[in-house]
């Protein structure tokens, strides 16, 4: 049976927040609003309850999982000794929607970091989700709630149509803050590198960090067979129905306004593109407004799938700032690429 309790993220019940923890004491599943996405939890220092989260979400077992922490107290439990030079960099960013690569500590299990030496570790800036590390007195294991290869859960909508059921615990606090999953960096050699772009922009993470190595990978032009972040070489955030990313704007507008498409095209666009199309479309937002974009983009994909359309077209956006974390979700949700109309008409039945 699962306890889906609705409550205000800024401003939590103190009750529906003091009934999760005690899930998670109990070793038991809780889904749960951050910044970012929903995560769906266990207490990172039980083997069993990890286990269980690989369960609820169809995961494969070597996929790691983020470790979040609610004060920098709890670093020192998860993490092996860290400088305080680095120390005093991670309090610039957090809490916040970034994650770091760590040495691990003892105290966490192989099966939260897939049998690695290290750890990824964040402080969410999210009030509900602090005060649930806090209450529950461990640091929480969570990866995003959805199922493997779904999208992310941005919605708590999407979070009780999926896993109603499957969890202990479901809070339900509409959408996230920032749409987008946490920037994932590794800080633990002397080289810092990007394992996933996110909703920390890289510009501002090396005001902080230094230069930051950006890899094709990371920005999803590259399926590696040698995944720097062992979970990425999965298939990700991926809608049933097939998606198209477009060669460019232009041609996606030039597709929106074809009307031998209607029913059979939906556009995933800017609010630009859609005002001028003829097909059916779901906006992200506007075009130069990336915060907003990154916002909307999970939900969209998942909307997408509800539709009757046989196929979707999705626009690229600017690769600056979210940008970055946005595009690299776009590609790895798409099916392949299209850069005219015969070959588009190929994807049709
Ligand atoms: O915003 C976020 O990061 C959300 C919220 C819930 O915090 N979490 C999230 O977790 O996106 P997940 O599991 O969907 O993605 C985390 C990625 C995975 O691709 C995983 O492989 C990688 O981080 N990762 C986790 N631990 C790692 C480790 N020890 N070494 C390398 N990669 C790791
Ligand atoms: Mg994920």
């Amino acid at each position: 049976m699962t306890t889906i309790v609705k409550t205000d993220p800024v401003r939590p019940s103190n009750d529906s927040v003091e009934a999760a923890a005690e899930v998670i004491r109990r070793g038991g599943l809780v889904v749960f609003p951050t910044e970012t996405v929903y995560g769906l939890g266990a207490n990172a220092y039980s083997r069993e309850a990890c286990l269980q989260i690989f369960k609820a979400k169809e995961r494969p077992p070597d996929n790691p999982l983020i470790v979040h922490i609610s004060d920098m107290g709890m670093l020192k439990e998860v993490a092996g000794r860290v400088s305080s030079e680095i120390l005093g960099k991670l309090e610039r960013v957090w809490p916040g929607p970034v994650t770091v690569l760590l040495q691990r500590s003892e105290r966490i299990p192989d099966t939260v970091t897939g049998g690695s030496a290290l750890v990824a570790v964040r402080m969410p800036d999210n009030i509900l989700s602090l005060e649930l590390i806090r209450k529950a007195g461990v640091p929480i294991a969570a990866p995003s709630a959805n199922i493997s290869t779904r999208p992310s859960i941005t919605d708590s909508r999407h979070a009780i149509e999926e896993l109603d059921g499957r969890v202990d615990f479901i809070f339900d606090c509409g959408p996230t803050a920032e749409g987008v999953e946490s920037t994932i960096i590794d800080i633990s050699g002397r080289e810092c590198t990007l394992l996933r772009a996110g909703a920390k922009p890289v510009e501002e993470l090396e005001e902080i960090f230094g230069p930051i190595r950006i890899t094709e990978f990371s920005r999803g032009l590259l399926e590696s067979t040698v995944p720097l972040a062992p979970g990425m070489k999965y298939r990700h955030y991926s809608p049933r129905k097939k998606l198209y990313l477009a060669s460019s704007r232009l041609f996606a507008r030039e597709v929106s306004e074809r009307s031998e498409f209607l029913g059979k095209i939906l556009i995933i666009g800017s609010e630009e593109t859609c005002a001028k199309s003829r097909l059916d479309c779901i906006s992200l937002g506007k075009e130069a407004d990336l915060d907003e974009v990154a916002r909307n983009l999970f939900s969209a994909l998942r909307e997408f799938d509800k539709t009757q359309c046989e196929i979707g077209i999705i626009q690229p956006f600017e690769e600056r700032g979210k940008g970055l974390a946005v595009m690299n979700r776009i590609r790895k949700a798409s099916s392949g690429y299209t850069e005219n109309l015969d070959s588009l008409r190929t994807y049709l039945n």
